[in-house]
């Protein structure tokens, strides 16, 4: 039997509740605890006396993480991590005016990563990704989705899933790959139909048979594909078991939110322009809305997610930081939920169980989120008493360590000489 670790020095062990929105608080909090965990697998977790009684806590060995909090490991569930190059020159013209629209219509924006990813090789792809996947690693994350998208042939969307799956070799992290219809080739564009087709056979089936993505994720926008478009897509998602993620109602309310309850998405995704309407039929069909403020934080012309609204809807509602170079260039995922709790009207606790429970549950992952029994050790420990530190710093990490299946990925030791004195 694997020897087992007990987490001993815990001041606040926080656990979010399995389901939300009812009223019930989204986290339970439980000072001077402890966590048992074995072979990566969590055996009990609570108060410590509780769970030093566990008869496999006696000969456990003791991680002493000094009265610190512990939260779940982080989940982002929508990035696009995987990219090549850079689009600073983009940031320069919104910040005289020009739109994330516009300037994608003037050949910019997705298409010019497209350019990048075409000329890169997988190795390259991944070496320029793995300092963001390091960084996120530093920010608490332990799970992340990738999502591929900058190919627009059906070749580089391979190459670029290839990337994804050689990339989550090279890291503890969990990588879930979704194969994303992002954008038609400018080539195509008096054939659109032709592409989705391609998009279906020459993509998806691939990715589906050599296990290269969960998810199939469709931008739905004026700049991007239609609602028809991605029903066309969301079938073939289905028939192939690969589920649905989509990209909605970022530029308008173009009716995504509803779309995506249509086609029975686990996740809706952006929901900046979201009405009344749409909020009510994502949480008739328990969609997971997915907030992603750093697309405002980076875009000047962006809307803040109304998080509370879709909360007082009855939606379930996750963060992610949608990792991307043109629209969010963020890898921190607490700054995220630290900003959808100031700017999108989340509590901190609802902000914390968006960016564990709720990210899991936006990738359809039972087995994490939650520090219960049966569950992955996945856990970070906050440099701070208070669990609250950890959005209470934006832009400042305040993570002591980070544990993946019970081992230390991450050390954040902040001790100062004073402290050792
Ligand atoms: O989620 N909206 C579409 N996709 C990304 C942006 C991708 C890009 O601009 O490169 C997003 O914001
Ligand atoms: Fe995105």
């Amino acid at each position: 039997m694997n020897t087992a670790t007990l987490v001993v020095g815990i001041a606040e062990l926080v656990q979010p509740a399995a389901k939300e929105g009812d009223g019930r608080s989204p986290i339970e909090v439980t000072r001077d605890a402890a966590l048992l965990f074995a072979g990566g697998i969590i055996i009990a977790a609570g108060p410590r006396a509780t769970v030093a009684a566990h008869p496999r806590a006696h000969r456990a060995a003791a991680l002493d993480v000094g009265g610190r909090a512990v939260v779940p490991g982080l989940v982002d569930s929508h990035t696009h991590v995987l990219f090549a190059g850079d689009r600073i020159d983009e940031l320069a013209r919104r910040t005289r005016g020009e739109t994330y629209e516009s300037i994608a219509r003037a050949g910019g924006g997705i298409a010019r990563s497209a350019a990048a990813v075409r000329d890169a090789s997988v190795e390259a792809l991944v070496d320029a990704t793995l300092p963001r996947i390091d960084s996120m690693i530093s920010r608490g994350t332990t799970t992340v989705e990738a999502k591929s998208g900058y190919g627009l042939s059906p070749e580089a969307e391979l190459k670029q899933l290839r990337a994804i799956s050689a990339l989550a070799a090279l890291r503890p992290v969990d990588v879930i790959a979704t194969a994303l219809a992002h954008a038609i080739p400018p080539e195509f564009e008096t054939e659109r139909q032709r592409y989705v087709s391609l998009f279906c056979t020459e993509v998806l089936e691939v990715a589906a048979r050599e296990a290269l993505a969960r998810y199939c994720d469709v931008f739905v926008a004026s700049i991007a594909f239609t609602p028809d478009e991605a029903r066309t897509i969301a079938a073939a998602a289905r028939a192939l078991g690969l589920g649905l993620r989509l990209h909605v109602d970022q530029l308008a309310d173009d009716g995504g939110a509803a779309l995506a309850a249509e086609l029975g998405a686990l996740a809706a995704d952006h929901l900046e322009h979201t009405g009344a309407a749409g909020r009510t039929r994502l949480a008739e069909s328990r969609v997971i809305a997915t907030l992603l403020p750093g697309c405002a934080l980076f875009q000047a012309d962006a809307l803040w997610p109304d998080g509370r609204a879709l909360r007082a809807a009855g939606c379930e509602v996750a963060v992610a930081t949608d990792c991307n170079p043109g629209s969010s260039m963020l890898t921190d995922l607490t700054l995220c939920a630290s900003v959808a709790a100031t700017r999108c009207g989340l509590s901190l606790e609802e902000a914390l169980w968006a960016v564990t429970c709720g990210g899991a549950r936006a990738l359809g992952l039972l087995d994490r989120g939650r520090l219960v029994p049966g569950e992955i050790a996945d856990f970070v420990v906050v440099d701070a008493a208070d669990w609250r530190a950890l959005l209470y710093w934006p832009g400042d990490s305040r993570i002591w360590g980070v544990f993946k299946r019970g081992d230390r990925i991450f050390s954040g030791d902040r001790r100062t000489d004073e402290d050792d004195a």
